[in-house]
């Protein structure tokens, strides 16, 4: 197998070998204004019409600290260590991993055999990723995390072909995946799973859900199982998360495409017809090495196209009813979701920010029709509401433009939320350099989101043939190293269609370069990184910023070190490293206790590429897992 099907490439770099763009180059007045970028960015002289737009961390130089903002700590240095490092005063241990038990009618975690679809179904999902704590009313802590995938060289390294082989190893995959559910507890200072709790769960890929909002019942949600196209099973690449103030945890469906293959393709036959849309979404003849549809006809579009329609979506989820079922929740749009970050409108409208993580893809916010109230029925919510996608003016200005049957020529709401993607390009959307985690701000209307990198910008279009110049908010081509963008909500109101934007942060290296790939002012030798990923704001208003980039730290990424995570005062711009991660990984999820003491982080996929052995050491199978940290002195961290 080559290293794209065995999943060891990118989701994204997967998508360009086997669907590879049309070849387009889009150099039209780039360079002119690429230039005037780069008198600008790194100088003193004045921005002119085209000079990025920049906010107060892009101007500041090295800002000065502001006391209500800055958590106190001394900033860790890059590193390649297979370990985490969290700055002097702090402490950190590991909660649960992959594997890790969660009933003790199960075995624990087998480093040889690396378990099996028996041992996976009870036990803690793969490659954690969004996470919410709840607390129940007798102040249980409730963890809920996504799983979002599973390395295959990793979890089938006991097989002599690193791979699937049988169909117990296929069911085992598809029990690594979804969302797992536990009750977390804290004795002496440590976290750590309680077994048996009766609110523990696993949502796998084969649990059933509930199709709900305009698409349900739809022609293109039928299948032969559910000819009605009401009921779905399973979720899986579920990438960042959302939570909703009814107390329901939301999971992004991201990569769902990388799961479906064609029986049609394996007999080598004439190229595999591809229905509708399938192309947008990166849905063809080939899986990533997964081979579900081996095991699960489910998966094979050749006899089931529709099931590939039944996927995308944001799935909410009661983590206090074990029994409760999943709901997809069309409104939201099927996309390649990263989080959902909810927030409510003056008028009490709910209001949920989405990115859609491809390049060139597009930023979405749902608006809901009803209002919520506290302790009111919420059910519908999700429901009934309009979808918008945002287009960013060079002028730093920006509108949120409804999905309508009227403005994209699409004869339904139900098509708007099956072939989302197709109506953003119907309205002329502002394509994006894969927009990541949106996190709005706790205190006031002001909102952020990781466009984590896009090598393609200004050479490709993107996989629906929108061309993809440089742009506003994605001003570099070839951009390997992403930038956070926000925006301020015209009136403070978050359902208001127009706002205003600015960068808060262009990632670079400021040791190799000297132009724009440097980074904007408030990046410096100490603290770059590449490629923003996770992001929320604690209670106080820090904005905590994750990566999963390139952890090579030679040539252009030199002195960057492992993935890591860093946390800004977006008053000033000041950003320090917090954290360093193992070698291999991604730092992504996050949740507080609820006292603020333990702030828990997820570290995905370490040892990705086969050199690490975190977080046991020695030669131990490299786990994915759930991290506490706290504050040695016992104060709050958030
Ligand atoms: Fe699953 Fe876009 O990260
Ligand atoms: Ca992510
Ligand atoms: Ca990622």
């Amino acid at each position: 197998m080559t290293a794209a099907e065995t999943g060891r490439v990118s989701f994204d770099a997967f998508d360009e070998i086997n669907y590879p763009r049309p070849e387009r180059t889009d150099f039209d007045g780039v360079a002119e204004r690429f230039l005037s970028r780069r008198a600008f960015l790194r100088g003193t002289a004045a921005a002119g019409a085209t000079a990025f737009v920049l906010g107060a961390g892009g101007f500041a130089g090295r800002p000065a600290k502001a006391a209500s903002m800055a958590l106190a700590f001394e900033p860790v240095a890059a590193n390649s260590d297979d370990a985490i490092t969290v700055p002097k005063g702090f402490r950190q241990h590991v909660v649960a991993s992959w594997g890790d038990q969660l009933w003790s009618k199960s075995a624990p975690f087998d480093h040889k055999t690396r378990g099996d679809a028996a041992s996976q179904a009870l036990a803690c999902g793969d490659n954690n990723d969004g996470m919410a704590l709840f607390a129940t009313p007798d102040g249980r802590s409730v963890l809920a995390v996504n799983n979002e995938y599973t390395n295959i060289p990793i979890i089938y390294g006991a097989r002599a072909s690193k791979a699937p082989e049988t169909a117990d190893d296929v069911m085992k995959g598809k029990a690594a995946h979804g969302v797992t559910v536990m009750e977390i507890a804290e004795k002496g200072g440590v976290w750590s799973i309680v077994k048996d709790s009766p609110y523990n769960r696993r949502i796998t890929a084969d649990s059933p859900m509930e199709i709900t909002g305009p698409a349900v019942g739809h022609d293109l949600l039928k299948t032969a199982a559910d000819p009605e196209g009401k009921r779905s099973l399973g979720t899986w690449n579920n990438c960042g998360n959302g939570r909703t103030p009814w107390g329901t945890y939301l999971t992004c469906e991201e990569n769902f495409n990388g799961y479906f293959s064609s029986s049609e393709a394996s007999q080598d036959q004439k190229p595999v017809a591809l229905p509708d849309g399938f192309a947008r979404y990166g849905i063809g003849p080939k899986d990533w090495g997964y081979a579900w549809a081996t095991a699960d006809e489910r998966f094979d579009i050749a006899k089931h196209p529709n099931e590939a329609n039944r996927n995308g979506y944001i799935v909410e989820i009661d983590p206090m009813d074990p029994g409760s079922t999943p709901m997809k929740r069309t409104a939201l749009g099927r996309i390649k979701h990263e989080n959902a970050e909810l927030v409510v409108a003056s008028d009490g409208r709910v209001v949920v920010y989405m990115g859609d993580d491809e390049r060139g893809e597009f930023l979405y916010r749902y608006v809901s029709a009803g209002k919520y109230v506290e302790g009111g029925d919420a059910s519908r919510l999700l429901v009934d509401g309009d979808l918008y996608v945002a287009k960013f003016n060079d002028d730093g200005t920006g509108m949120w433009v409804k999905l309508t049957p009227e403005a994209t020529g699409m004869a339904s709401k139900a098509e708007i939320c099956i072939h989302t993607r197709q109506a953003g390009s119907a309205v002329g959307a502002t394509t994006m350099d894969r927009p990541e985690w949106v996190a709005a701000h706790p205190m006031k209307a002001e909102v952020y989101c990781c466009l984590t990198n896009n090598k393609n910008r200004g050479k490709k279009p993107n996989a629906g043939g929108d061309a993809t110049p440089t742009n506003g908010p994605n001003p570099r081509e070839g951009n390997n190293y992403g930038q956070i963008v926000r925006w301020r909500p015209a009136g403070g109101d978050h359902a208001a269609d127009g706002f205003e934007w600015d960068l808060f942060v262009l990632a670079g290296n400021p040791t190799v370069h000297q132009d724009a790939y440097a980074g904007s002012k408030n990046v410096t030798a100490e603290n770059m990184f590449n490629s923003p990923d996770g992001l929320a704001f604690d209670s106080q208003g820090r904005l905590w910023i994750q990566t999963d980039g390139d952890y090579s730290n030679a040539e252009g990424f030199a002195g960057m070190g492992n993935n890591q995570m860093l946390v800004a005062d977006t008053e000033t711009g000041e950003i320090k490293r917090f954290l360093v991660g193992p070698k291999e990984c991604e730092i992504t999820g996050f949740a507080w206790s609820a006292d603020k003491k333990t702030l828990f982080i997820g570290v995905q996929h370490p040892g990705e590429d086969g050199d690490s052995h975190w977080p046991e050491g020695g030669d131990a199978t490299p786990r994915s897992s759930i991290v506490a940290i706290s504050r040695e002195d016992g104060a709050a961290i958030g």
